[in-house]
């Protein structure tokens, strides 16, 4: 189906931000709010039509910012609320959009509705929060590893928390504190960012009898213990919508606002996040591609199987990589890594690009010393710790990548090879990564085929995965040889546009052409 007059979240590239780590200006190691702005023109350069901002409110940083003690402030490790609005305008006189992180889920323990709710049985914000007399009342467990249950010695009774008892879950049961989080949301919208990306929304709601979650039969020691249980209780409550019906409402009473959900489910669950008569989502998030096998044909499948599950209206939407997963480049390899690009570029659906990725970012193993995130000191050894696809932006080839300062120590540490793999460098560079990325970026602008037109498989089979996108007459197709193999394939002909590898194009195609090792064509 293709798009009459698509809005700005439906054609456009969403680039996550995650604060810390992208443009430090006061030289404490932590990137800041006056250093996006001063980034501004590179995003604009890349084509970046939005910048999604992981939380930049108070925070004991539990979490880095996952843990708000403050809904409607800035941190000062970040800035001020003016370093917010001059960021905003200078981004919309760019035409470029903002949006936030909106943390519903959960607050700090520092935050005052908890510090009061924890002073006595009885104080006013007790029942913001979920206690229970029993410890722990059932078998929930944190995500972020142990029980969700932690016990209170001062008011003899626990609370549950989804993450880190840093991170009590607020009660949604409780209109007080669905008014004062939509008050949240509505300040957010009044001071004039475009959109919320809603964090932990399955969890929203738990169920009201504390019922076991059970076991996960597939789940085997050595994995995610979160993965243990199936969170049947504790996920996807039915009550998650009429919750996200609210933020619609709110949302829709200002012009052009959009609203994501971080939502980690399956997709025929995933969907129903679009709501029933415009009551849902305008994009719940779908990880699916960094879930997936990277094989060809399951990715063919997947694509087909999202398609077909998108109820009518619904606007799909892909992501290749956030602060939470293990770098795309990591996953499949740099040179797979170009291939991806243009499966997020040429897929139909909002693209989410996680910053760095442009790069060809991996992994960066941090030292034990070193390590800052939580969860991998909750849960060693597996591989769960965050910091490794959240270490600077690497911006040039000075010793800290132009992300600090040379004197400031930054705080996680930036890839061995920063001097190298760096905006500067890749800029000038015709074939890097940041070149394809930009290329693949103004094409999808161009060509309303590829932002808003309708998809259909062409061939799948183990290597190669070919699709056509097709809008108003213009049609496109996008080739890509998911093997270190060369492969030939048949398509329809035409123009070749682009080529990963940047070293053809222009030149027109035979119906059968050779897709070399790790290589995706563009044909028009
Ligand atoms: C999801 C966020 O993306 C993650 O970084 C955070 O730790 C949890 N939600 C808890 O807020």
């Amino acid at each position: 189906m293709a798009v009459d007059q698509p809005g700005w979240w439906q054609c456009g590239l969403v680039y996550q931000i995650y604060p810390r780590s992208f443009q430090d200006t006061n030289d404490d190691g932590v990137g800041d709010l006056p250093g996006i702005t001063q980034r501004l023109g590179y995003l604009h350069w890349l084509g970046v039509d939005a910048i999604w901002i992981s939380p930049i409110f108070p925070s004991p940083m539990a979490d880095f910012g996952y843990d708000v003690a403050d809904y409607c402030d800035i941190d000062p490790l970040f800035g001020t609320l003016e370093d917010f609005d001059r960021l905003t305008s200078a981004a919309h006189a760019r035409d470029i959009k903002v949006i936030v992180d909106y943390v519903p889920n959960h607050t700090s323990d520092q935050h005052p509705w908890f510090i009061d709710a924890r002073s006595t049985r009885q104080s006013e914000h007790r029942d913001w929060y979920l206690w229970s007399d029993a410890n722990p009342p059932n078998n929930w467990i944190s995500v972020f590893g142990g029980s969700a249950w932690q016990w209170d010695t001062a008011t003899n009774q626990a609370y549950y928390h989804a993450y880190l008892r840093e991170q009590p879950d607020l009660n949604w049961r409780n209109p007080a504190v669905q008014q004062a989080m939509l008050d949240v949301l509505r300040f957010w919208f009044d001071r004039g960012v475009d959109g919320v990306r809603i964090d932990a929304l399955r969890q929203l709601v738990k169920d009201r009898d504390l019922r076991d979650n059970p076991p996960n039969p597939a789940w085997q020691p050595g994995q995610d213990p979160y993965a243990s249980l199936t969170p049947l209780y504790t996920t996807d409550q039915p009550e998650v919508l009429e919750h996200v019906a609210q933020f619609r409402e709110v949302s829709d009473g200002y012009p052009e606002r959009v609203l994501i959900g971080e939502l980690w489910l399956p997709i025929e669950r995933l969907v129903a996040y679009y709501g029933v008569d415009g009551r849902g989502l305008h994009l719940p998030f779908n990880f699916h591609l960094i879930l997936a096998q990277w094989q060809a044909r399951q990715i063919a499948r997947l694509v087909e199987q999202y398609e077909v599950a998108l109820p009518a209206g619904g606007w799909p939407n892909w992501v290749l990589g956030n602060h939470d997963r293990p770098r795309i480049a990591s996953r499949v390899g740099v040179a797979q890594a170009r291939v991806a690009a243009m499966l997020l570029l040429t897929l139909r659906g909002t693209p989410t690009l996680y910053q760095g990725d442009e790069l060809g970012l991996e992994n960066v193993p941090i030292p034990d010393a070193l390590i800052q995130d939580p969860v991998e000191r909750n849960v060693p050894g597996l591989g769960l710790g965050r910091d490794p696809e959240r270490t600077p932006m690497q911006w040039d080839a000075t010793n800290n990548g132009g992300f600090c300062s040379t004197e400031a120590q930054p705080w996680l540490p930036l890839a061995a090879d920063h001097a190298l793999r760096n905006v500067a460098t890749q800029r000038e560079d015709p074939r890097s990564m940041l070149t394809l990325y930009r290329r693949l970026i103004a094409l999808r602008r161009a060509m309303p085929a590829l932002s808003v037109g309708s998809y259909r498989t062409l061939h799948a089979d183990e290597h190669v995965f070919a699709f056509t996108r097709e809008s108003g007459g213009q049609r496109v197709h996008v080739a890509l040889n998911l093997s270190d193999q060369p492969r030939m394939t048949r398509l329809p002909g035409g123009e070749l546009l682009l080529s990963t590898h940047l070293d053809r194009e222009r030149g027109s195609t035979a119906e059968t052409i050779e897709l070399r090792a790790d290589e995706g064509v563009i044909v028009g």
